[in-house]
């Protein structure tokens, strides 16, 4: 067996921890057996594994991983082998205590948990680097070997000594050496806080420099450059011995500790760990957001179809009350996974551990053991069913749309002080966009404002509060040359250390490209919403709006509330070949799916395939196949405009596809006319 990625087949597997289990090996027997019943046909290996392969320091026993590996090889089980770096052995921790992460209270931490190092350590970075050495010579050839787990979700940052230190290294040469130059870009004027010498510079922390938003802005860049470096570290030995083989990150979706745009273009492939809450009846929002976090995934490498790392087979175990989800809701969340771009359905874990934090969580196999736990058959139907889907494997969404969504912006949201302090929701705003066009039946690509934008026909910018280098220009030749752009409120009103423009908002050309300023912007409180009027309708303005003044636009909608009713509040330009759209208020009711569909309409953008799906059922094209997943709480029916072939149950299908509660179909336009079987689908 020698798998290569990408694979020509949809990965099915997860976390596997046979570390836990050493002194009853009895129980990785019955795992491969377990594994095959499931449909099983990868395993992440070695997560935390590190005081197991390196009991002391400099000595490695890798003979219990050498039994699992080929225990996967003989078995037919693809083996994705995780550096250990995400937890540490309490030996390392007690000899270099330099490797622990020091809190923002400037305390170090002590041994415990796990991600709980510092990231400038070079004796963190050298141990790290000699155990992914010593693996990577050890696995090179293996046969079960197929891609490299970097560490586990990255996260957090370290606030010691010698991060300060880094820290005030990267500003040196952000700022060439030049402290006025930092003084003046941190408007360190106010409050009086000109530096005088570098020394004086530390990291944000709640007793001292709190109030500079580009030094917050500043660090989180810096905290992601160190876990750039930190990943090049640990890859580098993988690389020189396992050039072929790919490696992958465990990413948290909309986390916003790392810039995973800038981390991307590092890894092989991106992968995610997905864990949304499913509670009770239509969670119409947990689906919106994990169908967005998935596009936001694959959106991080252009497209290219990324990991499912993990995900759980039924409950999860931290949360305040970890309610089981309905039978069908893990496949139906797999099945968005897959509509999305993904090429694999991984869990946390495979076997419930018997001790430990999360030895609740919902697992393959329970502690009661077995292939006959509900759980367990519901798994090992679905991966009977990724079988059947093998041709999506590889597959890309190909999009007219693009959300604009950066870590920078949203970093840039976070940190300001004025207008709505309660109400920012950077990830809402654009998850309600994403919400509009998933109803018109539009699939979207969520790309960073830094990204060529030249393929889409739409952009939707909903918060486009900060303009990083390049981004004014940029939008405004996309609309020149014939794009449509949407902006929400507060449109271009910083730059990239959060220094506001001159000279009115949205700035520069943009004012022309939308053809309105934002003369000012008020902040609604909580249940004192505004009105606005919008094509013959009345909507709540609410949290925040800005007040525009219109001057080549033309005025789609007004205030109809408060000192500034009668002016505009939705307003369209046009701008060399293209158009651009100012919607100047926030309203969390039926506003923007009102809008988008009237955007739709007017740029000539239909839906992206020819069934008709009631609501919440999400249609979703990726390649030539299309997936229907029924969100909704009852049985849905959605209408076929032609013949398709349906990949789960072998049969053709045309006119009506009925849908249970979870259910979904993956279906392929056929080209001929053929008999109607009735498919039985075994939900
Ligand atoms: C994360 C981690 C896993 C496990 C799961 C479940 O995603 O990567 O190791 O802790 O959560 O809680
Ligand atoms: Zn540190």
């Amino acid at each position: 067996m020698k798998y290569r990625y990408p694979f020509p087949f949809l990965v099915h597997g997860g976390d596997y921890n046979p570390d836990q289990w050493v002194d009853t090996p009895e129980v990785w027997d019955e795992d491969m057996r377990l594994m095959k019943l499931a449909h099983i046909n990868s395993a992440t290996v070695g997560i935390f594994s590190w005081s197991l392969l390196e009991p002391r320091e400099g000595e490695y026993e890798f003979g219990w991983l050498d039994t699992v590996m080929d225990k996967l090889a003989a078995n037919g089980v693809s083996a994705i082998l995780a550096t250990p770096s995400g937890a540490r052995p309490p030996w390392l921790a007690e000899k270099y205590p330099e490797v622990l992460r020091v809190e923002e209270s400037g305390v170090r931490n002590e041994f415990g948990v796990r991600h709980n190092h510092c990231l400038t350590s070079p004796v963190y970075r050298e141990k790290v680097r000699h155990i992914n050495a010593a693996l990577a010579e050890r696995y090179r050839d293996h046969p079960a070997l197929t891609m490299w787990h970097v560490s586990n979700e990255y996260s957090g940052c370290c606030h010691c000594p010698l991060c300060q230190e880094a820290f005030r290294d990267w500003l040196k040469k952000r700022y060439h050496g030049d402290l006025e130059k930092l003084n003046f870009y941190w408007w360190n004027g106010f409050w009086s806080h000109r530096y005088t010498s570098w020394e004086q510079i530390s990291s944000p922390k709640f007793r001292g420099e709190n109030s500079v938003p580009a030094l917050k802005l500043d660090w989180r860049r810096f905290v992601t450059e160190q876990h750039i470096s930190f990943f090049e570290n640990e890859i580098a030995p993988l690389k020189a011995a396992t050039p072929d083989i790919p490696v992958t990150a465990n990413l948290m979706g909309t986390y916003d500790g790392i810039n995973y745009q800038a981390l991307a273009p590092h890894l092989d492939l991106v992968s995610w760990d997905s864990y949304p809450v499913w509670e009770q009846g239509e969670n119409m929002k947990s689906a919106y957001t994990c169908g967005f976090t998935h596009d936001l995934m694959r959106s991080l490498k252009d497209g290219q179809p990324f990991f499912l790392m993990e995900s759980t087979p039924s409950v999860v175990c931290g949360r305040g009350v970890n309610k089981l989800p309905a039978p069908g809701r893990q496949a139906l969340a797999s099945m968005l996974a897959l509509a999305a771009g993904a090429d694999s359905i991984q869990y946390f874990q495979f076997r419930k551990g018997r001790g430990g934090a999360e030895k609740f969580h919902g697992a393959v196999v329970d502690h009661g053991g077995g292939e006959n736990a509900r759980v367990f058959r519901q798994v090992a139907k679905l991966g009977r069913e990724l079988e059947r889907l093998a041709p999506v494997a590889g597959t890309r969404c190909d999009n007219r749309v693009a959300i604009l969504y950066d870590w920078e912006n949203r970093w840039a949201t976070d940190v300001y002080c004025g207008y709505n302090n309660d109400r920012r929701d950077y990830v809402e705003e654009c998850v309600k966009w994403y919400a509009a066009l998933t109803e018109c039946g539009v699939g979207a690509d969520i790309v960073s404002e830094t990204a060529d934008l030249s393929k889409y026909r739409l952009v939707i910018a909903p918060c486009l509060y900060m303009l990083l280098k390049g981004a004014e220009e940029r939008l405004a030749s996309y609309v020149k040359n014939g794009g449509r752009l949407v902006s929400g409120y507060l449109c271009g009103v910083v730059e990239e250390h959060d220094l506001c423009f001159m000279g009115g908002v949205p700035a520069g050309e943009l004012k022309n490209v939308f053809g309105v300023r934002a003369t000012e912007t008020d902040a609604l409180p909580a249940g004192m919403p505004g009105k606005a009027g919008y094509n013959g309708r009345e909507y709540a303005v609410e949290h925040v709006c800005d007040l525009l003044q219109a001057d080549t636009a033309t005025v789609l909608g007004s205030y109809q509330s408060d000192f500034y009713a009668g002016t505009p509040a939705v307003t369209v330009n046009t701008y060399g070949e293209g158009k651009a759209y100012y919607a100047a208020f926030r309203n969390d009711g039926g506003f923007v799916r009102d809008f988008c569909a009237d955007i739709l309409k007017d740029a000539g953008i239909g839906p992206d395939t020819g069934i008709t799906a009631p609501e919440n059922v999400f249609v979703k094209k990726r390649g030539d196949y299309i997936f229907v997943l029924n969100f909704s709480d009852r049985e849905q029916t959605a209408g076929l405009d032609a013949e398709y072939e349906d990949l789960l149950c072998g049969t053709r299908r045309s006119g009506k596809l009925t849908l249970p509660v979870c259910g979904y179909a993956v279906l392929k336009k056929t080209d001929s006319t053929g008999g109607h079987d009735v498919c039985k689908m075994d939900q």
